[in-house]
């Protein structure tokens, strides 16, 4: 049974998750991180350019912040890829409701966010393939839990987004049975990028065949890690 994230604010306003004690984006903005971090970090837009196809695999889909700003950078670039496939896994989605409120921060997403929302599937468990942008966008949702999901999971991902709350809050989703996930899910070539340095990230992140390095991090942040899977 799937269980739906609370809406709870923590005192600066920011989405916060009283089951895992941390917030969903950081207090310097979660859209600016999305862009700087994960968009920037994956050398993107510039590595979906004239593709015919390009995936993405994040690890918590969250508010779907991530989602949107990729979405919309997407859109938005002339030399785009023909289509992208966004794939995220879920532990506590939430309410379709609860999305479009707490979307409300953003309100340069209203037409993105609203067709999400119509598109949000049933809480249900597994995969959910949402097809959006005249189907030349496709949301892959896998609802559960990511040591369960990620083993299920056929993709060749171009690009990781890993953003699974602080790894000192939840280690799981840091950990080596999930990074190996991600290298055999990842292409050749595969980039990955996340706000956290920390040491079990990158040490996790090379066990599993990766090689990582850090760079200038997103707001208070000094430092943030990107990777990639070697293209042989
Ligand atoms: C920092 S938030 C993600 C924010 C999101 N990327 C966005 O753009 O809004 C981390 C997410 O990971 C989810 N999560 C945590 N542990 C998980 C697990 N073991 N499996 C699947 N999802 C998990 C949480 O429920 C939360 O929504």
């Amino acid at each position: 049974m799937i269980q739906p994230a609370e809406v709870v604010l923590s005192s600066d306003g920011i989405p916060f998750s009283a089951v895992f004690d941390d917030v969903y984006h950081t207090a310097d903005g979660g859209l600016g991180q999305a862009l700087h971090v994960f968009l920037a970090g994956n050398g993107l837009p510039q590595r979906w350019q004239g593709r015919d196809a390009f995936t993405i695999l994040e690890t918590g889909f969250g508010l779907g912040l991530n989602f949107l700003v990729t979405w919309q950078a997407w859109r938005c670039d002339p030399l785009r890829s023909r289509r992208l496939h966004f794939i995220s896994v879920e532990k506590f989605p939430f309410l379709p409701q609860d999305l479009q409120r707490l979307h409300a921060a953003w309100p340069q997403f209203s037409s993105l966010s609203a067709d999400l929302v119509k598109a949000w599937p049933p809480l249900s468990g597994g995969r959910h393939d949402l097809f959006l942008d005249e189907g030349s966008v496709q949301l892959t949702l896998l609802l559960g839990d990511a040591r369960e999901q990620f083993p299920l999971l056929e993709a060749q991902a171009d690009a990781v987004y890993l953003d699974g709350f602080a790894p000192s809050k939840n280690p799981d989703m840091w950990s080596l049975p999930i990074f190996e996930q991600l290298y055999r899910l990842a292409v050749p070539g595969c980039t990955l990028a996340t706000w956290s340095v920390a040491g079990m990230v990158r040490n996790g992140l090379k066990q599993a065949g990766f090689a990582v390095c850090k760079t200038q991090g997103f707001g208070g942040k000094r430092q943030m890690l990107k990777g990639y899977r070697e293209k042989s």
